[in-house]
């Protein structure tokens, strides 16, 4: 039985197939309606969440599941004092797969290794989100036409930002890629990341100012200011519009440079650039309801 807690669980070969199969979903949405006829995907979700509990909800049932879970720890048997290893058991009798989102690092791990049913990572405190990377890699393959071969730039909060640390860790597979890491002092790529990069010759970057930035850019992954991961809301006050990405600094960049979001979007990019044409954080969201179908799929192991 397989788990998905980082993007590297796959290997490339596995993930090219995935983001295929995802692609085969967009295209042909009635051949796979019925294949989860009579499964169920249970969502545990400890910490606040829009788009991804909704879209692996919505996955499961665009391939005819069902759905059942929590969308807070207040209201589930946490607020008791019961334990995720527990919690995760007791789901594994109701349902066939499971997402959880936790504010603990490592909390999917454990309990994963408990489960019964193949278990996804769907956000652990400020570590990993490898399900917002699949959607990220499926948007960018799709609409670039590869995943090598890019100048990526990664700003606002790297440090606490988890989709940045999921995506750094599955785009440094591919040739030719390089990031520049845009970010204030006190919010960059935490060194363990930066190590890794720098042991494995991934090419990289730490910059301050995005408009310096923008121009040699083949695509701009914008982040939200982690509120909840501040020790202090002076700090969060101090940091939160450090970027603002608008109209003007839109026009620095190349006419092919895509911006993507993992959204929730605050005020780092202004309203004023959601009709630019390289804005494609809405289509994003789409695209992460495939890639979800298709993981749902694979991790349940069922052909079409
Ligand atoms: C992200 C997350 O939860 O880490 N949201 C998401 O799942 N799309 C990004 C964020 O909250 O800033």
């Amino acid at each position: 039985m397989r788990h998905l807690m980082s993007p590297l669980d796959f290997s490339v070969e596995e993930l090219d197939k995935l983001l295929d199969l995802a692609n085969d979903i967009e295209k042909y949405p009635d051949k796979y309606a019925h294949v989860c006829d009579g499964k169920r995907i249970a969502t545990l979700f400890y910490e606040p969440s829009t788009r991804t509990r909704l879209s692996f909800e919505a996955a499961m049932m665009n391939l005819g599941g069902k759905v059942l879970g929590f969308s807070s720890a207040s209201s589930s048997s946490a607020a008791k004092g019961e334990s995720v290893a527990d919690t995760i058991r007791m789901a594994s009798c109701y349902a066939d797969i499971a997402a959880i989102r936790h504010p603990k690092e490592g909390a999917p791990l454990v309990a994963s290794m408990v489960s019964s049913i193949p278990v996804i990572n769907a956000g652990d405190g400020g570590h990993q989100h490898p399900t917002q990377t699949l959607t990220d890699l499926l948007t960018i393959r799709s609409l670039k036409g590869r995943l090598d071969h890019l100048v990526i730039g990664l700003c606002g909060d790297l440090k606490f930002g988890r989709t940045v640390h999921s995506l750094i860790e599955a785009l440094s597979r591919y040739a030719g890629v390089y990031f520049v890491l845009i970010s204030p002092e006190e919010l960059r790529v935490p060194s363990y990341i930066t190590e890794g990069m720098r042991q494995d010759n991934i090419p990289y970057k730490e910059v301050e100012r995005l408009e310096d930035a923008i121009p040699e850019l083949d695509l701009l992954y914008m982040t939200r200011v982690q509120k909840e991961r501040f020790f202090n809301e002076e700090d969060y006050v101090r940091m939160k519009d450090f970027y603002i990405l608008d109209k003007v600094k839109m026009e620095l960049a190349g006419p092919d440079m895509l911006v993507l979001h993992p959204l929730p979007r605050v005020n780092e990019i202004a309203v004023e650039v959601d009709s630019d044409p390289r804005a494609v954080y809405f289509k994003q969201v789409q695209y992460g309801v495939y890639v979800r179908m298709a993981l749902i799929l694979t991790l349940l192991e069922l052909e079409v």
